[in-house]
């Protein structure tokens, strides 16, 4: 089983049926596997030239080039959001990017942060988890580590 569909599989009730986003979405390749169970996955990143995959194949599934720490989406519309090996690239302003994704996310809905990558894993569990304030769930399951806030 390829590793994303290992990430899939571990958070299907969080993805199943929902509607996603993954924000700093990169090749997309989580998007284009979540949009096998998803009702909508929308993915976001600021730049387009690392996405391979044909998005537009999938009637599900659409990519919009938006810079995370100013989406211009509004409040409470996605169940869900995942960033997927993108937390290390996204250091400087990991905070404002959490919180336009607890804007846009509903209450209670979920925001995921998962790697696999040795660079990410290290700043959320040395940095990042610190400082989170709210109600985190944090689970390893090799190689990846799973944050899941809920959001209020
Ligand atoms: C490690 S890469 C890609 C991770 C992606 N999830 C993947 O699996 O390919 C991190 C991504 O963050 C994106 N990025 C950096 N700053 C961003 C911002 N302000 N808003 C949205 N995306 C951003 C980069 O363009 C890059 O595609």
């Amino acid at each position: 089983m390829k590793r994303v569909d290992r990430v899939i599989q571990h958070i299907a009730d969080s993805l199943n049926d929902k509607d996603v986003l993954e924000v700093a979405c990169g090749c997309a390749e989580f998007s284009y596997a979540a949009s096998n169970i998803a009702k909508t996955v929308t993915c976001i990143d600021i730049d387009d030239t690392r996405i391979k995959l044909n998005i537009s194949e999938r009637t599900n599934l659409k990519f919009q080039m938006l810079d995370a720490t100013e989406m211009n989406f509004v409040d409470d519309l996605f169940d869900t959001a995942v960033l997927y090996n993108a937390v290390g690239h996204l250091e400087g302003i990991i905070e404002k990017v959490l919180s336009e994704c607890r804007r846009v996310v509903k209450p209670n809905g979920d925001i995921y942060l998962i790697s696999s990558f040795k660079m990410d894993k290290w700043f959320l569990r040395d940095t990042l988890l610190r400082r989170l304030q709210e109600n985190v769930e944090v689970q390893e399951i090799e190689p990846f580590l799973f944050v899941k806030i809920k959001n209020h």
